[in-house]
Formats: C-alpha cells, structure tokens, sequence
C-alpha cells in the first residue's frame, strides 16, 4: 500500500509517499515557510494558510513525479487534521479529503503528534511497542506510555510553555531571528556555561510535568541586569537557558523510565533535532542500559514522511475515514 502524507499544520507544507510493502519512504518534499515569517519575527497564520494553498498541489506532484509514480498508484492520503493552526491544516484537509474522494481510495486523518511519535519507525533502527515518548515540538512537551498503535497514555505535559516555545521566546529576548531554537543552540556553541545558572524547573517535586515559562522570564530579568548585553552575554545565557531546558528533560525522562520500568525511549519532534538533548539522551542510555531511538534530523521537524507513515499504519490495520468531512481541529488531545 502507497501512502501520500500531506503535513499543513505550521509553517511548512510537507508532502510524502511511504510505501508500505517496501517498507520506505518512496520520496518526500518539504517547502519551508521561514523566510515568509521571518519578517515577523514569528508564525503569521493567515500568510501560511494562503502559502500552504499555493504550494501543497505542486508538492504533491513532484513527490509523486520523483516516486515515479501517477496518480493512479496511490492507495491512500494521510493528511495532518491536528493540532495546528485552523487556517494551515484546513487547506491540507480539503486538498487531501478531496483528492482521496476524487481518486476514489480512502483518507484518514492523522494526529501531528502522532506523526511526530511514530517519526523513528522511518529509520532502520526500529523501537518495539511497548516505549516512553517524550515529545518536545514548538506546540507541545509530552511523555508518553506508548502502549500500541493508538494507544498512548500521557504521563506529563507541559502546564505553560512548550520546550521549543521557550526556545524560540527566549531567541526572540536575545536578538535571534525565528525559528530562534536552532539559533539559539548555535550561539549557546560560544557561551561560557559557567557564568549564569537557570533553575530546572518542577524537578525538586515529584510528577512527570513540566513549566517552562518561567525559564524565558529568568532570561529576561538577567537581559534588564545587564543594561546593555554585549553578544557574549546573550550567549552565556543561551547556554545557560540551553543547560536548564535540556537538563529538566533528561531528568524527566530519567524518573519516567525508572516509574514505568520500560526500557526503551523514543524522542521525536523538533526539539529533538537539538545536539544537547541528543547527546544527553544517549549518555542516559548507557549508563541506565536503556535504547533511545530519534527520527533523523529532517524528520524532527515538521515534514510529510510521518504523516504518510502514520496514515499507513491505520489504514493497513483497516481504518479510514468513512464520510467526507473536512477534519480539522486546532487543539485535539492525543491519547
Ligand atoms: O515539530 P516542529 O517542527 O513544529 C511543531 O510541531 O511545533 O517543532 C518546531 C520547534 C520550534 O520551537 C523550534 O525552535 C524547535 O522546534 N527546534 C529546536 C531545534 N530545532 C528546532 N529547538 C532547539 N534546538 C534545535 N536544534
Ligand atoms: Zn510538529
């Protein structure tokens, strides 16, 4: 079964086939909206709505172009139908419900988190189900018991910010350009990390949540110290602010593979992309013998493969969407 992923739900239009019988990804095209937003400082919805709208069909014929495929041997569309943003996943929900009815094959609606979730099934290391998620992204912070397919028990969540937001608020304190994560992480590279400490934020307490709000505010009042901050100051508190976020997760995750005794950890979403994280969440694994599994760096953020993928998966277990509706939902709870 050939699966066309459509991903809408930020700021970038991400179009995928997977194919299930040989097990890959066929080909995949993502069209990032960055320097659209990057005037702005941030994610404007309407201009990404009507981007998303002028580049998804072209993506959708140049994947099936570059699979050698036609349009005939597709046997599904999986598009993103939540969370996101109302205007952004709209226009890949008409597009994909559509062209499923026009082709006559079946749609499902996928979940963005899940897609994230399910991101390192794409890669030749494997996890096997029962594993701990921790999914950090620009929306959401989760740990999650991943039981099954579909059946997801969230442990911990976000109560205020997500990781990534913190991210990117704290680069936007600092002067960086959006998306201010991976801007933030570069100059972090420069920073001495003994100069400033953060706080690692509901570790002193017991639980699986996190609260990362007040960690952009701490950079805040550090910034007004310093009057007028110099390059090198704003990189000492990147890094900083890197340690504090980076370390809150690693010790999340600890706690949460010692309370469900599950021995693998899955991480996946963009946060995931970060070098810091990584590297600390392998030294984790071998020191708790424990394996860690990421999607590859392309596959952290936001792209079409794991919508594809995720679509595939429900539809080879039997599943589709039986009406025609349009399904989008900006806040849909996973699990
Ligand atoms: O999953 P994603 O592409 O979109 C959402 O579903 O939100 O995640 C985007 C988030 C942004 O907050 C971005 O700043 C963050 O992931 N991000 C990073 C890095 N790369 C992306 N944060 C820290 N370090 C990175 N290298
Ligand atoms: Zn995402």
């Amino acid at each position: 079964m050939r699966v066309l992923g459509i991903e809408t739900s930020c700021d970038e239009t991400g179009v995928a086939i997977y194919d299930g019988s040989q097990g890959k990804v066929l080909a995949h095209k993502l069209f990032s909206q960055i320097p659209l937003h990057k005037q702005y400082g941030g994610v404007v919805p309407e201009l990404a709505a009507r981007d998303h709208v002028s580049k998804t069909i072209p993506l959708i014929r140049e994947v099936i172009a570059a699979a050698n495929l036609r349009n005939t041997d597709i046997d599904g569309i999986a598009y993103t139908a939540g969370p996101g943003l109302m205007g952004a996943l709209l226009v890949g929900a008409a597009i994909g419900r559509s062209l499923a009815w026009a082709w006559n094959i079946p749609a499902i609606a996928v979940h963005h988190m899940e897609g994230h979730l399910l991101a390192p099934f794409l890669e030749e290391q494997k996890p096997s189900f029962p594993f701990l998620a921790l999914l950090v992204s620009g929306g959401h912070t989760l740990l999650v018991k991943v039981n099954a397919l579909g059946d997801y028990a969230v442990l911990g969540e976000s109560i205020d910010d997500a990781v990534g937001e913190a991210f990117d608020k704290t680069a936007k304190l600092l002067g960086l350009p959006y998306p201010g994560g991976p801007a933030l992480a570069a100059l972090a590279k420069q920073g001495n990390a003994k100069r400033f400490h953060f706080p690692r934020p509901m570790t002193d307490r017991q639980g699986l949540d996190f609260s990362f709000s007040g960690l952009k505010t701490h950079a805040a009042t550090m910034l007004k110290k310093l009057a007028t901050p110099q390059t090198q100051d704003c990189a000492d508190i990147a890094i900083a602010f890197e340690e504090a976020a980076i370390d809150t997760l690693v010790i999340k995750c600890t706690r949460a593979l010692a309370e469900t005794g599950l021995q693998q950890l899955v991480v996946a979403g963009g946060v995931s992309a970060n070098q810091m994280l990584r590297e600390r969440l392998h030294k984790l694994a071998t020191h708790h013998a424990v394996e860690v599994f990421f999607p590859r760096l392309e596959f952290c953020t936001d792209n079409g493969a794991m919508i594809a993928y995720a679509g595939w998966q429900h539809l080879q277990q039997g599943e589709r969407q039986d009406d025609l509706a349009i399904k989008a939902q900006a806040r849909w709870v996973m699990g």
